[in-house]
């Protein structure tokens, strides 16, 4: 992978696989630091099969033999000097109060460290390709400045017959991004 935001879709969508409702992504970053954590209400994983699911041999899924998702970018945080995080309740366990979270921390100024890249890509991805979910980014910049957006609320406004994987609605969010980038630059 060339850029973080592939890795962090690559995690999100581990959150869409377990049948979360709700996932938020929020990355925090200072001028040395790029912290990002991905919380969803999914199935979660019991205690167990979490102290396993770095190993790139433990995987639910049957398509492809390894897992590659969770051990990689294990290994591209701690290249960088950084760490990477994974908390969850069962569903089995936990009927009422289950789900994931997953950080990783990447140091900016190691050479090791990939560039973001494209994350409102990303996130217009992961939107477009669940318009169901409730999905809230945000994403804290260097200098202060906060990118935001919430699935739920634009609901609210646009109302439920409106499909937020509209095409007309994927390019407003794109310019709503892209111009929340800018103004923040
Ligand atoms: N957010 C999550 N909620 C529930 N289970 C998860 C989550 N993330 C990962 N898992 C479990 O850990 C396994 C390994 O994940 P990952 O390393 O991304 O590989 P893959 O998604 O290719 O199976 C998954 O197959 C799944 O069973
Ligand atoms: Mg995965």
């Amino acid at each position: 992978m060339k850029e973080l935001s592939l890795n962090i879709l690559d995690i999100a969508e581990n959150s869409v696989k377990a049948g979360a409702a709700n996932v938020s992504l929020t990355i925090r970053e200072s001028d040395t630091r790029l912290t990002f954590t991905v919380t969803d209400d999914g199935c979660g994983m019991t205690a167990d099969f979490l102290a396993r699911v770095t190993d790139p041999f433990c995987t639910t899924r049957k398509t492809r033999r390894v897992g590659l998702g969770l051990p990689f970018l294990k290994l591209m945080a701690e290249q960088t000097g950084g760490s990477m995080a994974i908390t969850s309740r069962a569903q089995t366990e936990h009927p009422d109060d289950h789900g994931t979270t997953t950080t990783a921390i990447f140091c900016k100024d190691h050479i090791d460290c990939l560039p973001l890249g494209d994350i409102v890509s990303t996130v217009l991805t992961l939107i477009q390709g669940n318009p169901q979910m409730n999905f809230t980014f945000r994403h804290e910049l260097p200098g202060g400045g906060v990118v935001e957006l919430s699935t739920a609320e634009l609901r609210g406004v646009l109302g439920d017959g409106v499909s937020l994987a509209a095409p007309e609605i994927i390019l407003w969010m794109r310019e709503y991004l892209t111009g929340a980038y800018h103004e923040n630059q």
